[in-house]
């Protein structure tokens, strides 16, 4: 039996991560989030309420629990938020990585840390696993110092990175690429994408499977876990139009400097999953499969 403790899990990919590991006969699971449990279900794992930014409290669950792998997808993850609120973005993606590796250490834990393409620039994308980071925005670099910690602890660690995750949670307002492009096609809206920025873009399942991959077998080092497609924005809305079967003529062609955002994206990102594939035996849909999965879940009033 191995003890996994996970934090965020009222997240995107906490609640993915919910899902797949209450489903492992082998795996005890303690799901962790900041307040109440917003998960849709109690059966199957504890919940314990866990601010990350609260030092004494991360330490004394962790301390509790003793778990044999930690998982770490908590953060503060809305990238122009961060820009501005840096405070509290690198108390979130910083500091609370302190707390997590200090109480790691302190239980003997493995640490799966989950990271981002961001830590990049973005000028030569895609990227592997050795390649240099060069943040261009607060919440990039933000990330990257977390990796840091995790890099410089004396710890058995993993950093799992990954790039624009998409999927359906309970109980969250956020939309992403798939669910835009469709309601605004239905509604016969025009909209605009960009073809300057270039991602692969991951399924939420996807990652929390590499994320499980990553605690089952305690594998080392850095992994790339996302698509396994590098597109466009605009790539990714003619296959979510071609998908649901809606008018492509509504999607005009754009340059990310139509957009203001108030912080600064990576142009081309995307990465090599090899060593993924080799090491992890990770294998992810691919983009259509992705929007067959997403679509599944839709309620009857959305599909
Ligand atoms: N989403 C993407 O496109 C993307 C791309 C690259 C990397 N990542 C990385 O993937 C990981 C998971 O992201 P996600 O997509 O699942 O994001 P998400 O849906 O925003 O989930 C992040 C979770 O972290 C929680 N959190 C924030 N501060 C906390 C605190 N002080 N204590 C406890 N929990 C706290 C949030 O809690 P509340 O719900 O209470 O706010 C939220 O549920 C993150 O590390 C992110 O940096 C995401």
């Amino acid at each position: 039996m191995k003890r996994i403790l996970i934090t965020g899990a009222n997240g995107l990919l906490g609640q993915k991560l919910v899902d797949l590991l209450t489903k492992q006969p082998n795996v005890d699971l303690i799901a962790t989030a900041r307040g109440a449990n917003r998960l849709p279900y109690a059966d199957g794992y504890t919940y314990r309420s866990m601010d990350i930014t609260d030092r004494q409290e991360v330490l004394a669950i962790i301390g509790e629990v003793k778990p044999d792998v930690v998982i770490h997808g908590a953060a503060m993850t809305d990238v122009d938020k961060c820009e501005v609120q840096k405070d509290a973005c690198w108390a979130q993606n910083v500091h609370a990585v302190e707390y997590i590796v200090e109480a790691c250490r302190a239980t003997n834990a493995f640490l799966v840390h989950v990271s981002t393409d961001f830590i990049f620039d973005g000028a030569a994308g895609p990227y592997d696993e050795t390649a240099e980071a060069n943040p261009i925005s607060f919440y990039g670099w933000s990330k990257q110092a977390g990796e840091s910690v995790v890099r410089h602890s004396d710890l058995r660690w993993a950093i799992a990175r990954t790039v624009l995750v998409y999927g359906i949670a309970h109980d969250m307002s956020r939309s992403n690429i798939i669910l835009w492009v469709k309601k605004s096609l239905e509604d016969g809206k025009n909209i605009k994408v960009v073809t300057d920025q270039w991602r692969s873009p991951t399924l939420a399942e996807d990652l929390a499977m590499g994320c499980y991959l990553i605690a089952d077998k305690e594998a080392e080092g850095i992994f790339n876990i996302s698509g396994k497609e590098v597109l466009t924005p605009y790539e990714m809305a003619i296959k979510t139009a071609d998908y649901f079967g809606l008018d492509t003529s509504l999607i005009a062609q754009a340059d990310a400097s139509t957009f203001t955002q108030v912080a600064r994206r990576p142009p081309r990102t995307g990465f090599i999953l090899d060593k993924s594939r080799t090491v992890l035996g990770y294998d992810p849909h691919s983009f259509e499969e992705g929007i067959a999965v997403l679509a599944s879940q839709l309620k009857p009033k959305e599909a």
